[in-house]
């Protein structure tokens, strides 16, 4: 299914991303796609828990691709990673910068992306997790949405098989090429783009897309701001903005 990468599947494991950041330390640090069944720790972004269903009963897949990559820039990874997944799965699908799927309003999936060192390269691994079977929102600010709200016939499994060597080749042609040529495709998704928004660093304004770098782009009173992903977090803000 994707040359030169090996494919396990683990029933139970504290983190897919925890385990591929482990090996990567311990050296290991050949292509690979883990697929976790169950998570008891899976974490989010900007340090955040990543609650999944806890039965392993397929009902949320979670995985990270682990590879040695030296992209140009790292900037707009996630963003080409989120674009991927949204691709390969549904045009309904919108993504919420940096690094959300969201489907009516709702989170589908998330992107966390890490790097170790890998002698001269950088490893980088890029978990995904993504709602498969409705589940209660646990207690999370915006409820989840789950891919077979809108794919009925769609299993953990077949949602691997159709996300997975598209993304391969989505992750190597940023390496090689960067974000820049994706920034459209990625303004067609834009679950932000002129709407009013919040950061979480107090930056109010109006989402104008992203620059050819994948930083979001804001306008405010004070001028257009640059917010990066690895600061912030971003969430749609009700009206009434003058900018
Ligand atoms: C986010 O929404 O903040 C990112 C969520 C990323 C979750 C996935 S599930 C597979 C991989 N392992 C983890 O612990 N996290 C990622």
């Amino acid at each position: 299914m994707l040359p030169g990468f090996s494919v396990e599947v683990l029933s139970e494991v504290d983190s897919t991303n925890t385990e591929l950041m482990r090996r990567a330390r311990a050296g290991l640090t050949d292509p690979v796609l883990l697929v976790g069944e169950r998570q008891t720790a899976g974490r989010g972004r900007l340090g955040r828990d990543w609650k999944s269903d806890t039965q392993g009963d397929g009902g949320t897949l979670t995985f990270s691709l682990g590879l040695p990559l030296q992209p140009q820039e790292w900037s707009g990874l996630s963003l080409a990673v989120g674009l991927s997944v949204v691709q390969s799965l549904h045009p309904d699908l919108q993504l919420k910068w940096p690094n959300d799927v969201w489907w009516q309003g709702r989170k589908l999936a998330g992107i966390l992306i890490e790097t170790a060192s890998a002698g001269d390269q950088r490893y980088a691994v890029i978990g995904i997790g993504i709602n498969i079977t409705p589940r209660e929102g646990d207690g999370l600010r915006t409820p989840p949405a789950a891919l077979q709200e809108l794919m009925p016939e769609v299993d953990a499994p077949t949602v691997l098989q159709r996300v997975a060597a598209p993304l391969v080749h989505a992750v190597l042609a940023f390496s090689s090429s960067g974000f820049a040529p994706l920034r459209n495709a990625f303004h067609a998704r834009d679950l932000l783009y002129g709407q009013p928004v919040v950061c979480t660093d107090g930056t109010r304004g109006i989402a104008k897309g992203v620059d050819a770098g994948g930083v979001l782009l804001v306008h405010t009173e004070a001028g257009v701001l640059k917010i990066n992903s690895a600061e912030v977090s971003v969430r749609p803000a009700p009206p009434p903005f003058s900018t």
